[in-house]
């Protein structure tokens, strides 16, 4: 998403620019060229030096520099976005009054790209009138601003202001700027983690499903430009991007009915949830007491999302199950896609090691109903689920010219 985007970052005095030299580094691992341009104050609090280093461009600081002067328009046209981290109270208040006393000002009214900045201030300033004010002025000169996040300050106190972590800054700008057109028209159903089925008020059956590898997948489709609805049961991690919709569940029931409502409006749907096969057959209304050395707890099916939405399934929808296996794992993988009417099935092997609940990697094959099989080595969650991605992408692109 960020191969060869050319990211202008404009950095000012504040204590956060610190955090511009991680913010660098995610933007070039992920491909991007940066050049990066500093009010004078900022070179107080980070060093050009380790910028240029890492950046491989010269730091721009200087507005009469001759070179600079003269190019100060250009660096505007060359960047596919600018993006001001941090951007100190004032700062924000020149670029809302249209002030032009440096390099990076002179080059942020000069702008032809998308300008978004992230604050960064003590939580007073933060909440000052002024502030507030130029923050709406930025906005409406059609800037985005990316939300300034609670905790530690540099003073010491605990409040509003911090400037958003680097992820956080690279996560918003690729969802914002960088998404991929290729699914910009498609609706994707995921379902993620495990559910839990009710014994009493305080006891559930459950299982030790993540939710990483759906979540993943919501994810990749989002950076492929999707509409995602993510029905998730309790997890402890949530999508990165905020675009992405989700709809919280706890038990095989409550994910069946949000499936079963949201999946005639799907274009693809991938249900990855480790859902529970059996439900206790009666929640008890009160917490059950110790009693017996031995205690039976009649359990009865819960009903098979992936199979009721392979029976409803029409002919452009494309319908995706996983399948976790312990045995004859390719085998069984094929007949349950079968069984429950699936366009393709992702394996997940509980004997790979590395791979599957809990694991920040997995290594899964994925079989399609014409007989294709794609084996994906050992690789990160997110890795995984932007191959599956773009195989899914394949079969919906080879659907759509047949139709
Ligand atoms: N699945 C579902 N609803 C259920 C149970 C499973 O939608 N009540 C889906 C899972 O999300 C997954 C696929 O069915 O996409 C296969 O799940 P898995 O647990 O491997 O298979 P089961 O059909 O439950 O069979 P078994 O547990 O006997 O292997």
């Amino acid at each position: 998403m960020l191969k060869g985007k050319k990211i202008l970052l404009g950095i000012t005095g504040s204590i956060a620019a610190y955090k511009a030299i991680l913010l660098v580094r995610l933007f070039t691992k992920a491909g991007a060229e940066v050049r990066v341009i500093m009010t004078p104050s900022a070179t107080n609090f980070v060093s050009p030096l380790v910028l240029s280093t890492l950046t491989g461009n010269k730091v721009l600081i200087d507005l009469f520099n001759e070179d600079t002067w003269a190019n100060h328009v250009m660096l505007g046209r060359w960047a596919d976005l600018m993006l001001i981290a941090p951007l100190s109270c004032n700062t924000m208040a020149k670029m809302a009054a249209g002030q032009c006393d440096n390099l990076l000002l002179a080059v942020y009214l000069s702008a032809t790209c998308p300008v978004v900045v992230s604050p960064a201030m003590d939580e007073d300033m933060w909440h000052h009138p002024a502030t507030k004010n130029n923050i709406q002025m930025l906005q409406s000169f059609g800037n985005s601003i990316i939300n300034v996040e609670h905790g530690e300050l540099a003073s010491g106190l605990v409040g509003e202001g911090r400037m958003a972590e680097p992820e956080s800054i690279v996560n918003y700008v690729t969802a914002h700027f960088f998404r991929d057109k290729v699914l910009r028209d498609k609706k994707v159903l995921v379902t993620a983690g495990p559910t839990y089925e009710a014994i009493d008020p305080v006891r559930f059956i459950g299982n030790h499903s993540s939710g990483k590898m759906g979540i993943a997948l919501a994810e990749a489709f989002y950076l492929k430009g999707a509409d995602v609805m993510l029905v998730t049961g309790p997890v402890y991690v949530k999508p990165v991007f905020d675009g992405i919709k989700i709809h919280q569940v706890t038990s095989a029931a409550e994910m069946y009915k949000a499936c079963l409502s949201a999946f005639p409006t799907a274009d693809i749907a991938v249900m990855s949830a480790a859902v529970a096969d059996y439900q206790p057959l009666n929640v008890a209304g009160e917490k059950i007491k110790k009693k017996d050395e031995e205690m039976v707890i009649q359990l009865a099916k819960t009903r098979d999302i992936l199979k009721s939405l392979g029976e409803i399934k029409q002919a452009n929808q494309l319908l995706v199950g996983f399948a976790l296996e312990t045995q004859n794992e390719r085998e069984y993988a094929l007949e349950k896609m079968k069984a429950k009417n699936a366009d393709m099935i992702v394996l997940n092997s509980l004997k790979d090691s590395n791979a599957g609940f809990g694991y920040d990697t997995n290594k899964v094959t994925v079989f399609d109903k014409e007989g294709n099989e794609y084996p994906l080595g050992l690789a990160s969650k997110k890795v995984i689920a932007a191959e599956i991605v773009n195989i899914i992408i394949s079969k919906v692109n080879v659907k759509e010219t047949y139709i």
